[in-house]
């Protein structure tokens, strides 16, 4: 926070500085001091005045709060809700342990995905050893499905686009499963952005604020609407495209594209889709490639594991004739 202040106290005084150069630049009486003088120190005014601007505006939309209402819930906790909180756990893996296993203990996140250096940010440890342990079940559910903070705050990065889709009774069966782990480790350190930060946000926004969450049911188990369900809330769409169709490379930091389902899936037979799940095998021979992280952890390119482990063989057959039945689009886009 006094860095930050500190920071921007810097920018504000060089902005002024520069100002001032470029005045005393203007009024010289040497021609070449006079353009090329001004001319520099106009440009450096500029740029530092900018990166102000955009550090202010970046560290408010941080600071943005949402007055979603938190749900008045208690979580029963039956160990039918741990169970399945425990697998759609899995879900959560990825980004809330550093090796991408239950239990999620959380982690340095610009370590492991080898992010710029914008501050403190950490995917907290959900566990009872962590930070949700003084969060109601609705402060967490609400986090869950609708991306903010006890506090108000959007969270950052946190796929809730993905699970507002999830019904009341999967939430809160991953609440009963994150208060009935084991504590593993201490609070994670508090999530705080720097000024490289606050600048970095305009450029890629990574909040993650929902409206608020009605009621929601899933589908009758079984129906490719139901494996509709599981896609959403598993997130196919991240890696595949808004309507699976795939999706190019853009350069910018995320998770890697993925080719276009709409064309892949409607070729395969349900058990060469199984095979895939269970082996990361390919109807064609090969298997998925392997991504190694900055923190030097490994995982498939196609996070085929955790899909795997996030599913029952029904859900992953629901999803197959869900993926089945579309009409191929044309693709991939950006
Ligand atoms: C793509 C990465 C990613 C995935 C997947 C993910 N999270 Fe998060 N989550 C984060 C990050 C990063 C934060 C911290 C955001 C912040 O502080 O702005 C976070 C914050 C949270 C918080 C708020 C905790 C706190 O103390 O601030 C909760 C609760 C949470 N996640 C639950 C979950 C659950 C449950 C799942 C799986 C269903 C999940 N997350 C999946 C990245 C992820
Ligand atoms: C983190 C990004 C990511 C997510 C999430 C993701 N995929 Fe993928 N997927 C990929 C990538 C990348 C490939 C290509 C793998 C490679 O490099 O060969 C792929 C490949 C596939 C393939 C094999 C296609 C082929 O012929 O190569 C299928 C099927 C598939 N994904 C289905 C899914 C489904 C279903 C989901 C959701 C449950 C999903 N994916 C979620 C990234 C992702």
């Amino acid at each position: 926070m006094l860095g930050n202040i500190i920071s921007l106290l810097v920018l504000l005084a060089l902005a002024v500085v520069f100002a001032w150069l470029t005045r005393r630049a203007w009024t010289s009486r040497r021609g070449l001091v006079k353009w090329f003088g001004a001319v520099l120190a106009g440009l450096l005014t500029v740029i530092s005045a900018a990166t102000l601007v955009l550090a202010l505006v970046g560290f408010y939309k941080l600071g943005q709060r949402h007055p979603n209402p938190i749900p008045t819930i208690q979580v029963a906790r039956t160990s039918a809700q741990v169970a399945r909180g425990e697998q759609l756990a899995h879900i959560c893996a990825n980004c809330h342990a550093s090796n991408s296993q239950l239990p999620l203990s959380g982690t340095d996140f610009v370590a492991k995905f080898g992010l710029p250096p914008i501050g403190t940010f950490y995917s907290p440890n959900l566990t009872p050893g962590g930070t949700i342990d003084d969060w109601s079940d609705g402060e967490v559910i609400r986090a869950i499905r609708e991306g903010i903070h006890k506090d108000g705050r959007s969270l950052l990065i946190m796929p809730a686009e993905n699970y507002r889709h999830l019904s009341d009774d999967d939430a809160q069966s991953i609440v009963a499963y994150l208060r009935s782990q084991p504590p593993t480790g201490g609070p994670t350190p508090p999530n705080s952005f720097n000024v490289l930060g606050a600048l970095f946000i305009n450029l890629v926004d990574w909040r993650t604020a929902q409206p608020p969450v009605r009621q929601v049911s899933a589908p009758p188990p079984g129906t490719p609407a139901y494996g509709k369900y599981m896609v959403n809330i598993l997130g196919c769409q991240d890696c595949h495209g808004a309507q699976l169709q795939g999706k190019l490379e853009t350069g910018q930091p995320g998770p890697p594209p993925g080719p276009n389902l709409t064309q892949i899936v409607p070729q395969w037979t349900e058990d060469q889709f199984m095979t895939f799940f269970n082996t990361g095998k390919l109807p064609g021979g090969g298997t998925v490639p392997l991504l190694t992280l900055p923190n030097g952890s490994t995982g498939p390119r196609m996070p085929w594991t955790e899909v795997r482990a996030s599913t029952t063989d029904d859900e992953l057959k629901a999803m197959y004739t869900y993926l089945h039945s579309l009409p191929p689009i044309e693709g991939p886009a950006q």
